[in-house]
């Protein structure tokens, strides 16, 4: 068996690289005790300066290699290293790779001495100067530095399998299968391959013959987004005799993808791709988190945020990132480093190597769907994207390549056309059409980008800046709805994200998220969520645009309410009293499986009931008196003042009796709270419920990614998502007070161990250390109701 050794633990470091520290005599005892994943440095959560990780740092470890490794390889792979390494071997140079996105594998075994101390280092340049992508110009991101992903060895005899890349090439209409492999082996003279499949709990299935590569199975399961069965191809390199000398096993998904020119084909079915783009940056640490957090990412997209697809903007992700999209049935489009620059020869041939590397590592992912083999918004090169474009094809027949633009019709060398799409201003049409943007109508076209910097929100942003951060994703959404021949689209973005001084508030964020930087969600998250059906009342989202506070908006003018929901259909009562029933007809966003509903009537027949009105008087009166409530008395439409003189000279109405109607059934001053209901209906029931009243106390939730903390392959983490809301769980957006926390047993606070909420939400982040036992945090402050959340944490099997 092929097993991985970690080498995640035991690593020395220093922010300074000394050529001393490659002499095996060298006293370490200075340098920093690390595990990987690592960033050199931790960062405050926001206004620090880029310059801080930037830096030639050294990595350093002993490796004592086992007298069975003796003869063969002595794989080593590093996962990722911001953002150039160089390799030391005891002393000598051996490797040095210049992609801070990709893994590079260096073979050890002849630079290895056996029954000693070898001693390993990592130069790491993580200086924003190098000549390598995405450097040479501005870039809206932090590209931060560190080996901030795992570092692992595999041992191998001389005759080994290099590569295994099974492929899907053909599905019948009775449903048979055709998948044949492309096997890379080392040294295999005399050898035969076999293939056998197994299902994802590895039970075998099928045992192929021996030297057969090509297959058609019979009853399998399809991959997709709902149900992403998933099998395992074990691949045996053996010699003829019958023993083994190598095996792989490879994690598949059976499915082809393909774009046509009205849009995306999943397993020859049209799928509309809903995504977000993400960034694989985290508060403090940068990109350095391990496999529990790189998952949770996934796990948000796909279960709270009802995504089928992703894109990993600007570079290739964590490969537990991809596992996870694979498990879940979330399509991933991934993409070469780099951002709108492009450099030099030097430059642009590592722009080349980065394809080649990512697909031979990404591959045999089945969520992959597209390749990114253009960097970001740059301008035309026909020379340079006909090389990868050519590499991409080559080394993978089976996906279509794109490459992201934010200019129109300009040169197309790749299968789809992909443009960022930021032509909504909140006025206008939420999309170009296809045939405005793309060059060749017959290719496929997708949306890669639109949102973001056209209208930053902070989660702390009044509530109409919110609302329309929330109504301009769902004008997107609905106009790439709209149109048949659009693929789909990825809205700029998933999370907040600290970026360079170039961008960005000025704090060194970008509040472009649909979730804030510790994943707690913005109202625009629930658009997303919405869009996702509901199978049973669990999966029912209801949320409301506003807290029902007049005074929070200029001149008390309240904007549209929106009940964002996948339910069949909303009741809204007012002091108990049903006011109304709504159902998607209500939305403005007509082309979306469930647009936002607009609520604008919360007087129904209160005033025929109240007052005794005639139906025809009180649904005069509550016209004036919702078009007061939406328009201010200053900006009252000329119809509605007619309406008026109509109430006045008809129906003997006064000035007074508006304003005193207009406080009882609009302004809802004085006497008891008001209390709004919302009951989201599905099935007849009440499946989930918003209530509205006076805030008189603020509570803290605390939603924590997990409780049992698991050393596997390295220190695991947890995240820990905080919110003071009302006794009825509605966020207090304008709470900002600090919280406090206190740890007891084997866990560390990531970052400071106190949290400021921002838009009454925050978080914070808690690590393993590689020890056994309970362990608690306290989190407390001023007039709130301490949580105290226990957890688990289990060390490595020894
Ligand atoms: C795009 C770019 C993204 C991000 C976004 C902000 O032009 O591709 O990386 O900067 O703008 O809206």
């Amino acid at each position: 068996m092929r097993n991985k050794i970690y080498l995640n633990d035991n690593w020395k470091f220093s922010k300074i690289f000394d050529e001393k520290m490659l002499e095996k005599k060298f006293d370490a005892s200075n340098m920093e005790n690390v595990r990987l994943p690592h960033s050199v440095v931790e960062m405050s959560f926001h206004y620090f300066d880029e310059n801080i990780y930037q830096m030639i740092s050294a990595y350093r470890r002993v490796l004592v290699p086992e007298e069975s490794w003796k003869g063969k390889h002595v794989f080593m792979t590093v996962g990722a290293a911001a953002h150039q390494s160089t390799v030391f071997v005891n002393g000598k140079e051996v490797y040095s790779h210049n992609c801070g996105y990709t893994a590079y594998t260096v073979d050890l075994a002849k630079h290895l001495f056996w029954g000693q101390e070898n001693v390993i280092v990592i130069r790491v340049d993580s200086r924003e100067c190098l000549n390598q992508p995405p450097f040479g110009n501005v870039i809206d991101y932090m590209t931060y530095g560190g080996i901030y992903r795992e570092i692992y060895l595999e041992i191998r005899e001389s005759s080994y399998i290099k590569d295994v890349f099974p492929k899907v090439t053909k599905i019948f209409d009775d449903g048979r299968i055709v998948l044949v492999s492309e096997v890379e082996t080392e040294q295999a003279e005399g050898c035969v391959l076999k293939q056998e499949l197994y299902d994802a709990k590895k039970n075998l299935l099928v045992s192929f013959e021996e030297g057969k590569l090509n297959h058609t199975l019979k009853n399998a399961k399809l991959w997709d987004v709902e149900n992403p069965t998933l099998y395992y191809l074990r691949t045996i390199l053996k010699k003829k005799d019958a023993c083994v000398l190598d095996e792989r096993w490879d994690r598949i998904g059976l499915r082809m993808v393909e774009f046509k020119s009205d849009g995306f084909y999943l397993n020859r079915k049209k799928l509309k791709l809903r995504g977000l783009n993400r960034h694989q940056s985290y508060p403090y640490v940068g990109y350095a988190m391990p496999e529990s957090m790189q998952r949770y990412d996934a796990e948000i997209l796909k279960k709270e945020l009802g995504l089928n697809a992703v894109r990993t903007s600007h570079y290739p992700q964590s490969h537990h990132f991809l596992n996870a999209c694979d498990e879940l049935g979330l399509l991933v489009f991934t993409e070469i480093p780099g951002w709108q620059y492009l450099g030099d020869k030097e430059w642009k041939d590592q722009a080349v190597q980065n394809t080649r590397d990512m697909i031979l590592q990404y591959r045999n992912h089945p969520s992959i769907f597209l390749w990114g083999v253009r960097i970001n918004e740059s301008m035309d090169d026909d020379e340079l994207y006909k090389r990868t474009n050519d590499i991409a094809h080559r080394l993978d027949g089976t996906r279509p390549t794109s490459g992201v633009r934010f200019t129109q019709k300009s040169s197309l060398l790749e299968d789809v056309y992909a443009y960022n799409d930021f032509s909504h201003d909140g006025t206008n049409e939420g999309t170009k059409k296809k045939s405005e943007v793309t060059p060749d109508n017959k290719k496929g076209y997708l949306i890669s980008e639109y949102g973001g910097h056209m209208f930053p929100t902070k989660s702390y942003d009044a509530e109409d800046h919110r609302v329309e951060h929330m109504q301009r994703h769902a004008k997107v959404l609905d106009g790439y709805y709209q149109q048949e021949d659009v693929a789909g689209g990825f809205g700029w973005c998933m999370v907040d994200y600290n970026t360079h001084k170039d961008f960005g508030s000025g704090d060194r964020i970008c509040y472009h998220g649909v979730l804030d930087m510790f994943r707690n969600p913005k109202l625009a998250a629930s658009v997303y969520a919405s869009q996702k059906e509901a199978r049973d009342e669990n999966d029912v989202v209801l949320e409301i645009s506003s807290a029902m506070d007049i005074g929070e908006h200029p001149a008390c003018i309240a904007k549209d309410v929106y009940a964002i929901t996948n339910a069949d259909s909303v009741k809204v009562y007012k002091n108990d009293k049903f006011i109304r029933e709504y159902t998607k007809e209500n939305s403005p966003y007509k082309h979306l499986p469930h647009g936002p509903i607009l609520v604008d009537d919360f007087i129904g027949d209160l005033m025929e009931q109240g007052e005794g009105f005639s139906h025809a008087k009180a649904e005069d009166v509550k016209k004036i008196l919702l078009a007061a409530n939406k328009f201010g008395l200053a900006n009252l439409p000329m119809h509605i003042w007619a309406l008026a003189a109509k109430c006045m000279v008809f129906r003997g109405m006064k000035m007074s009796d508006a304003v005193s109607l207009y406080n009882k059934y609009v302004g809802n001053w004085g006497g008891n709270f008001t209390a709004y209901r919302f009951e989201a209906i599905k099935d007849g029931k009440a499946a989930k419920v918003v209530e509205r009243q006076a805030v008189t106390s603020v509570q803290l939730e605390c939603k924590v990614s997990h409780l049992e903390l698991r050393e596997r392959d390295t220190y695991d983490v947890a995240a820990i998502q905080v919110k003071a809301v009302d006794g009825r769980g509605m966020v207090l957006p304008f709470y900002q007070e600090p919280l406090f926390m206190e740890v007891t047993g084997p866990i560390e606070v990531i970052g400071p161990s106190y949290i400021a909420l921002r838009g009454g939400m925050g978080g914070t982040y808690i690590k393993t250390t590689g020890k056994n036992g309970l362990a608690s945090v306290r989190i407390y402050g001023e007039n709130v109701p301490e949580k105290t959340i226990e957890f688990q944490a289990f060390a490595k099997e020894k």
